[in-house]
């Protein structure tokens, strides 16, 4: 008998936590176990909300406008500023084709190709390998799908269409376009150019002063 006390707390507690509150919506905010004016934190800051006003600005809107020539960082329809040039920001012609080639207003040079190669080293060897032969890390992970760049269907594949595997993923290959900017995109396409180049030279690419190394 001596624990009856204990035993009908327990059913008490058992109950309530079994059938209370199950459910229940709350309008009220819950009770702060550390209110504010003892322990000061970011719950409480003060802060303008979207759209709202505000007294301490001079046109009384808590919204602010944007500095000068700040840059939208998403791709979007044609016509937003500074995007509206759908070849270079979608790999697309005005009739919504693949162009060809890399747009010509983005310069490829030897610089622009080394920064080509370091996002390809960064964001595309662990897969596609550092040749571009598909033999990558993730292969031996189970990742068996990836696609060397070395055959026909790629070689001949328009720039534009790379662009847009880079843009918007495919397959198992998410888009980068979160981590490489458009320009970043062209200069990776470039760099694969420079790759499937490279892996598809023949005797007569080798320089004559070079011939004789190889017994030529
Ligand atoms: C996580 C692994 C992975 C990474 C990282 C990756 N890819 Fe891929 N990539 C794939 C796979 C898998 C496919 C095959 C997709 C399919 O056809 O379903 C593919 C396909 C491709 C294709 C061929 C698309 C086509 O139309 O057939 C190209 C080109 C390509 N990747 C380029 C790149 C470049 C450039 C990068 C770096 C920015 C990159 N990939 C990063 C896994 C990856």
């Amino acid at each position: 008998m001596r624990n009856v006390y204990l035993v009908t707390a327990f059913l008490v507690v058992l109950t309530l936590s079994i059938l209370g509150l199950r459910g229940t919506l709350f309008v009220k905010a819950p009770m702060d176990v550390f209110p504010e004016w003892i322990f000061p934190g970011m719950k409480y800051q003060s802060k303008l909300k979207p759209q709202a006003q505000s007294k301490f600005f001079a046109d009384g809107r808590a919204d602010r406008p944007l500095p000068a020539g700040v840059v939208p960082a998403a791709y979007g329809p044609a016509g937003q500023p500074l995007r509206n040039d759908d070849a270079r920001y979608a790999g697309k012609d005005a009739d919504g084709d693949f162009v060809a080639r890399i747009p010509a207003a983005v310069k490829v040079d030897m610089q622009f190709l080394e920064h080509g190669r370091d996002r390809y080293v960064i964001y595309c060897a662990p897969c596609h390998g550092a040749l571009g032969d598909g033999q990558g890390i993730t292969k031996q992970y189970g990742m068996g799908a990836t696609p060397t760049f070395h055959d026909d269907r790629l070689r001949q594949m328009a720039d534009g269409e790379i662009f847009n595997t880079l843009t918007h993923g495919k397959g198992n290959m998410l888009s980068y376009a979160d981590k490489l900017t458009p320009d970043d995109r062209w200069a990776v396409v470039a760099y694969v150019r420079a790759l499937q180049r490279a892996q598809a030279g023949s005797v007569s690419d080798v320089p004559l002063v070079n011939k004789p190394e190889l017994g030529l």
